[in-house]
């Protein structure tokens, strides 16, 4: 079995994401830790809750942080719905988390597993630079941290440079990228080159039938609205998914090295994952950037997640 932890901005992509991992025969999630993101803090938090009791799984799910660490807040309600889950009506409120701040328990999940750790982060980089911030030596005893975050190649998603998660909280992710942890970026440039799925395609999953299934589609309403209107794409994108699928098997992207770093100035400046492709910076290598992925088998996961 391998042990994951996952630290989440539960919305509509990253409650698919939740159940690819949850519902992998060898894979024990020890824990799920939320932060504020998508939406704020407490309706990821049900989010999160309410997706790990939909796939009948007992992981303990913690509470973070409710901003980033130096900056206001900012959500996205606009691309997921009011209640990130793409405002269908799904009973989001009323259970309850369990005890201890989830950098907290990051860390106490990590030194009970020391080098034996998956990490994926599926939102904001809060918790983990909080973490990071109070045990350095954290870094070395996470086995591999898988990232949806940053632009490996190609444009942001919040500003023509920056993607989301890193936009939202850039300080966290400099703390985090400079960290020493082993690094996998999954960027946003993979999700919409290799995610996408128009209405045949979601239909095709849809139509597998079971409750997990129609869930895992049904809550796209609001993305598919926004990433045809606002982002120019065929359907719906998942970033969280296509980054779960490449920590589950790595074998579905492909990987290069480079040096990169997070700019944490304002405006346009702000949130930008440089890849110094070229070591024009001389600086070390720091991340495994995903190049491109294989659709193919990332959708039969996600299908295999869902039957
Ligand atoms: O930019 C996409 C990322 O931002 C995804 O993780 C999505 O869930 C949002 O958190
Ligand atoms: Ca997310």
């Amino acid at each position: 079995m391998r042990k994951f932890i996952i630290d989440t901005d539960t919305a509509s992509d990253d409650a698919v994401a939740l159940v690819m991992a949850l519902r992998q025969p060898d894979i024990d999630v020890k824990a799920i830790t939320v932060v504020a993101g998508n939406v704020p803090l407490p309706q990821a938090l049900q989010n999160a809750l309410y997706t790990v009791e939909l796939c009948g799984a007992s992981v303990p799910v913690y509470a973070g942080c409710a901003k980033p660490l130096l900056r206001d807040l900012e959500t996205a309600e606009v691309v997921h719905g009011k209640d990130g889950m793409g405002d269908i009506g799904l009973p989001l409120q009323g259970r309850q988390p369990a005890p201890g701040h989830a950098a907290d328990m990051l860390r106490q999940t990590i030194n009970e597993n020391a080098g034996d750790i998956t990490l994926v982060t599926l939102g904001p980089l809060t918790n983990v630079a909080l973490a990071l911030l109070r045990e350095p030596e954290l870094a070395r005893k996470v086995g591999r941290c898988f990232i949806m975050g940053g632009v490996g190649a190609g444009h942001g998603n919040v500003t023509p440079t920056a993607e989301f998660n890193i936009w939202v909280d850039p300080e966290a992710a400099r703390i985090v990228y400079e960290s020493g942890m082993a690094i996998t970026m999954v960027g946003w440039d993979i999700s919409w080159r290799h995610a996408t799925f128009d209405a045949e395609q979601a239909g095709e999953i849809r139509r597998i039938g079971t409750p997990l299934a129609e869930f895992v589609i049904d809550i796209q309403a609001t993305l598919t609205d926004f990433a045809m209107r606002e982002n120019a794409l065929a359907g719906f994108d998942l970033p969280d998914p296509i980054t779960m699928a490449a920590a589950i098997d790595p074998d579905v992207c492909t990987y290069e090295r480079y040096r990169v770093d997070v700019t944490t100035g304002d405006g346009l400046a702000r949130g930008i994952t440089v890849v110094d492709r070229l070591g024009v910076t001389g600086r070390e290598a720091n991340v495994d950037v995903a190049e491109s992925a294989d659709r193919a088998s990332f959708v039969e996961m996600l299908r295999r997640s869902v039957s």
